[in-house]
């Protein structure tokens, strides 16, 4: 066997989406360096289809950041979302817009997540010369509760390597290893709901037809119109969790998103699919606390969300902007105290966006998708709670300022 390489640097982060990258951003402004390990080659970090909508504190934070140029010429900034649904049972839907603008004074930006990553690894890669290691394997945490943890893992060639570090971050997603690292100290607590639905998410080369995003509450079950340019239109329909995406033929998608997005005056651009439909499970999952050691949790890592509310890429960067700070007062002298208060910080927003993601869910999903009695009491609820939304000020002023995601460090 080949002898390990050793190398060392100031943190190590494993994972190369929004929460890694966006941390490698921050600290390299801080002067802190990092090295960043991804299990995923570059090209498929770069083609994940995800979710595409982006906070307005994401999209400062993003700007402060030097890293939204593309963003601010190619994202679509959005003043405002619409909830579709019948006033009456069996009526015809009507569209009720939430006016972030006019509720809150402030917008979201819709640009995808892959945008923000591609964007991302070249402003690291291309333009400041720092390294991403790509295809990793055999990741491993070494010594997390001691001053001196590591990391090792094989490279893509084979060869074994050890980092050094004195802080380690674990942004390597809902399925990465950090979690059962942070873990295995005993004390960390995973709260988790599952709800009894899916999406099926297709991306078509079909030009948006309303301007907006339209949340559709329907018997038949939720819908979702959204978009990533003005030539390709993102679609989702609530499905039961069990489902084969093979099941749904392209026919059968239009057909079904035509039903539960019909609006008189409505028209549902058609187009050619731009990649396979996927199947996304739907969950809600907070461990904490974030931290072992010199071990840091941050991003899905940590928590999930249901993707109704667009949170999860907006959490894995407010989180590692806490991270960044931690670790930046950490070098200024701090020392220990520096990392005092980043987990109860990060959950506090987590929780919050926990709260609003579920409550979206709830409120948009059908428990009980087109059965014949159904749940009335349920179904009740639910137009009680969306006729509120879109009648109180009050009420859609809250749905407003949770959507454009509140300022940072404000819950
Ligand atoms: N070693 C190295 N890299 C790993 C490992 C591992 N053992 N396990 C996972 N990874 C990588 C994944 O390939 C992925 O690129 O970690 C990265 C985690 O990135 P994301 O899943 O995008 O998670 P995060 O950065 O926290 O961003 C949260 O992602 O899941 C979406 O909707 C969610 O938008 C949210 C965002
Ligand atoms: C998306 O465009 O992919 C999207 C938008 C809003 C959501 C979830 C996903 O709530």
């Amino acid at each position: 066997m080949t002898q390990r390489r050793e190398h060392r640097s100031q943190v190590g982060i494993v994972g190369a989406g929004p929460a890694g990258l966006v941390l490698a951003k921050l600290l390299a402004r801080a002067g802190v360096d990092s090295v960043v390990l991804e299990a995923r080659s570059r090209s498929y970090v770069e083609a994940r289809v995800r979710a595409g909508v982006l906070e307005a504190p994401t999209v400062e934070l993003l700007r402060e950041a030097g890293v939204a140029d593309r963003l601010d010429r190619e994202g679509m900034p959005h003043s405002g979302i619409a909830l579709r649904f019948a006033d009456a049972p069996g009526g015809p839907a009507q569209d009720h817009r939430i006016d972030f603008a006019d509720l809150v004074g402030k917008g979201i930006t819709v640009y995808g997540q892959q945008e923000v990553v591609k964007d991302l690894l070249a402003d690291r890669i291309d333009d400041a010369g720092l390294p991403v290691e790509f295809e990793v394997s055999d990741v491993e945490f070494h010594d997390v509760t001691t001053d001196a943890p590591s990391i090792t893992w094989t490279a893509a060639d084979g060869s074994a390597h050890r980092l050094h570090c004195d802080v380690v971050a674990g942004c390597d997603g809902f399925h990465g290893g950090s979690r059962a690292v942070a873990g295995a100290g005993g004390d960390l607590t995973v709260a988790e709901r599952s709800y009894p639905f899916a999406w099926l998410g297709v991306l078509a080369k079909a030009a948006p037809t309303t301007d907006e995003l339209v949340y559709a509450h329907h018997d038949r079950g939720f819908a979702l119109y959204s978009m990533r340019s003005p030539e390709v239109t993102r679609l989702y329909l609530q499905v039961p969790p069990e489902t084969d995406p093979g099941d749904w033929s392209e026919a059968r998608i239009w057909d079904e998103l035509q039903t539960r997005l019909a609006r008189p005056g409505f028209t549902l651009n058609e187009g050619e699919f731009l990649e396979k439909p996927g199947v996304t499970g739907m969950r809600s999952m907070v461990a904490g606390p974030m931290r072992r050691g010199r071990l840091f949790l941050a991003g899905d890592a940590a928590h999930i969300v249901p993707p109704t509310g667009a949170k999860g890429m907006n959490l894995a960067i407010a989180d590692v902007r806490v991270l960044a700070e931690a670790i930046t007062r950490f070098y200024a002298g701090a020392g220990e105290g520096g990392f005092d208060g980043y987990s109860e910080t990060c959950l506090r927003r987590v929780w919050r966006a926990e709260h609003f993601s579920w409550f979206m869910t709830s409120m948009l999903h059908r428990f009980d998708p087109g059965t014949e009695a159904g749940d009335p009491f349920g179904v009740g609820l639910q137009r009680a709670q969306l006729r509120y939304t879109v009648s109180s000020r009050a009420a859609a002023t809250s749905l407003a300022e949770n959507y454009v995601g509140l300022p940072h460090g404000a819950v």
